[in-house]
């Protein structure tokens, strides 16, 4: 794959950032700050050629979305699915959770179009909404896919915090979600983490506390990444008002962009 640069995942999260900021620092859903990043998506990945669709759905009251992506070549009864959510918390802009995520995904949307990529499998991106209330958007998404759909994914591969910076001198703690050990889908990952010097967790235990575990749940073979060593250890600014583009490192920014791109090339052939 095309080397990604800090450049388009860094300008990704300063939109996002701008986004929040018009909107009382934060882009929870129901604020405009989530409706800003949705538009912001849609108008991104349909630029970039992308087959994309807002799946509106409400959630306590509230209205949120999800956006899905499709890059429409390879064949479609196999698709490597990767996602992030788009929402935050109230209490803040949620630039590493999970800003980053999607800084990530989308730079590699681009480098995707870019590059002319036909690859053998089909590639779609997911960004959830109402992750925060308890992974709503991914759960909709697959409890409202059409017969015979879920047996196609073939992979699903889950970022939410990959952004994480240096913290009291203690380094990212690069980690591959446990649930990838057995099922072949850390290796891409480690293949990449490991020719850049880096050792990893190989098996973060993340309580199904994300986007993976709907997938999960529905049978799929699933995986991610994460900057964080732990769920102990999130970060000083996890779910607060400083989750700003200050919380998060560039060098990490690249390194996860650039791990996800090894690693879909490598799925999707
Ligand atoms: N999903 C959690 C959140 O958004 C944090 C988390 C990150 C969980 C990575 C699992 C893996 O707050
Ligand atoms: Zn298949
Ligand atoms: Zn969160
Ligand atoms: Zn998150």
């Amino acid at each position: 794959p095309p080397v990604i640069t800090a450049a388009a995942p860094m300008a990704h999260l300063t939109q996002l950032m701008n986004f929040a900021k018009a909107s009382s620092n934060t882009r929870v859903i129901g604020s405009t700050g989530f409706t800003s990043t949705v538009s912001y998506l849609q108008s991104q990945l349909t630029g970039l050629g992308w087959t994309t669709t807002v799946q509106n759905f409400t959630t306590g009251g509230k209205k949120a979305a999800n956006v899905i992506a499709e890059w429409p070549y390879g064949d479609a009864a196999h698709v490597i699915m990767a996602g992030a959510h788009s929402d935050s918390v109230k209490a803040g802009p949620g630039i590493n959770d999970d800003g980053s995520g999607v800084a990530a995904l989308l730079a590699n949307a681009s480098a995707i179009t870019q590059s002319g990529l036909r690859p053998a499998k089909r590639i779609r991106f997911g960004f959830w909404g109402a992750e925060e209330q308890g992974d709503i958007g991914s759960s909709y998404y697959v409890s409202h896919l059409a017969g015979g759909e879920t047996a196609k994914i073939d992979a699903y591969l889950n970022f939410d915090m990959v952004g994480n910076k240096v913290e009291n001198g203690k380094a990212v703690g690069w980690s591959l979600y446990a649930d990838g050990q057995s099922n072949g889908l850390n290796t891409p990952f480690k293949t990449y983490f490991t020719s850049k010097g880096i050792t990893v967790n190989p098996s973060l235990d993340t309580d199904d506390r994300s986007d993976h575990a709907a997938f999960k749940n529905a049978g799929v073979k699933v995986t991610g990444v994460s900057s964080v060593r732990s769920l102990n250890e999130l970060g000083a600014c996890y779910h607060k008002a400083c989750d700003d583009l200050t919380d998060v490192s560039s060098d990490s920014m690249v390194l996860a962009s650039n791990a996800i791109a090894s690693a879909v090339w490598t799925l999707a052939g």
